[in-house]
């Protein structure tokens, strides 16, 4: 079984097709971040007019480098929300068009859900891999959310982040650090050489009985701390310190959240289960080796999919396909793109 993958719900216009043996037959990415770079962030106008100009040329990237041919498809997948909406539409109305010709399935794809089942292609779904259910903390640009996996489509929300996303933050935080954009790499290069106990950063809702986030206090301490700082351009000693700091915190905020919801997660399941990380952060080395960590200590396995599958992929959004596909989960023409897409529709 052979399924096309299209991901254009930010700034990434990506194709893929994955099979349903786990093979990554291709994975086309055209990143969109030269044009953004100007504005030091995703301009969503922007975004969308380059995905209409890319994602053809993207497809027939992936589907060269696969090898195979249109017929050989089974199914056509695309992120249907939550996203940008404007690229949104462009990836769900090429992936509906395509399926209608060739009168295969089409597939709304929910990233979220792409995110959370990434480790099945790259670890497996036996009992010793990501068998249903398992812990996952999704941390990327736009989310920030503890949720327990229970099967395709079914999830338990136990808490999520009440102002920012912590992709967010590292991107707020390089920009005013003037490391550029996109952040989140740049900020773990700077930690790399800075000291993290230099600058006294909070720790938002550590402590409290929640398993929710809160990052935008945080990033106000980042901006005083920076501003508290002697006039004149920044020393490199002190942009490697305070992203050190920084990025202390917010490991921290993580551990001690995750550690609350593997106790829920425990509480309800006697099996021991999965402790999983996705989303754009869950590339950072520094909370990866955390989590591992608190993962041991808590008997825990710890996945994660590798670096280059964490942040936006078309692979997550064909392996979503071929698990919905499987279990017949499909959607017709009049499926629509959604800006907003909780997992969980039950969450407050
Ligand atoms: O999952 P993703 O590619 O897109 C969204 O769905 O949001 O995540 C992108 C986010 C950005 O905020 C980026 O700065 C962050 O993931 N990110 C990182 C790292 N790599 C990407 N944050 C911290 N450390 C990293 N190494
Ligand atoms: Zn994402």
């Amino acid at each position: 079984m052979n399924v096309l993958g299209i991901e254009t719900s930010c700034d990434e216009t990506a194709a893929a097709v994955v099979t349903d043996g786990r093979e990554i037959l291709s994975n086309e990415i055209w990143s969109q971040v030269e044009e953004h770079r100007p504005f030091g962030g995703v301009v969503p106008e922007v975004a969308a007019r380059s995905h209409v100009v890319g994602v053809d040329a993207v497809i027939e990237r992936a589907m060269e480098t696969a090898g195979i041919g249109f017929s050989d498809l089974d199914a056509v997948a695309a992120t249907g929300g939550p996203g940008l909406i404007g690229g949104v539409l462009v990836g769900v109305m090429t992936a509906k068009a395509m399926a209608s010709v060739l009168k295969v399935p089409f597939l709304g794809v929910n990233h979220l859900e792409a995110h959370a089942l990434t480790v099945r292609l790259t670890e497996g779904e036996s009992e010793e891999a990501a068998a249903f259910p398992y812990l996952l903390l999704l941390v990327s640009g736009g989310h920030c959310q503890l949720l327990i996996v229970e099967g395709i489509g079914r999830y338990r929300r136990l808490g999520t982040t009440i102002d920012d996303a912590l992709g967010e933050a590292f991107d707020k935080t390089a920009k005013m650090l003037g490391l550029g954009y996109p952040g989140g790499p740049r900020v773990e290069e700077a930690a790399r050489r800075g000291d993290p106990s230099r600058f006294k950063l909070p720790r938002p809702l550590v402590g409290r009985d929640n398993c929710d986030f809160s990052f935008s206090g945080l990033k106000t301490k980042v901006r005083q701390t920076i501003e508290d700082l002697p006039a004149g351009p920044l020393r490199d000693g002190d942009v490697a310190d305070i992203c050190a700091s920084f990025q202390k915190a917010a490991t921290d905020v993580l551990v001690d959240k995750c550690a609350r919801a593997i106790n829920v997660f425990k509480s309800r399941f006697e099996t021991g289960g999965a402790m999983v990380v996705a989303g754009g952060v869950a590339a950072n080395m520094q909370i990866r080796d955390s989590i591992i960590e608190l993962a041991r200590s808590t008997d825990m396995r710890f996945l994660a999919p590798p670096v280059a599958l964490c942040t936006d992929n078309g692979a997550m959004v064909a392996w979503a396909g071929v698990e919905r596909l499987k279990a017949g989960m499909t959607d017709g023409a009049g499926f629509r793109p959604r800006p907003r897409w909780p997992l969980d529709p039950d969450a407050v």
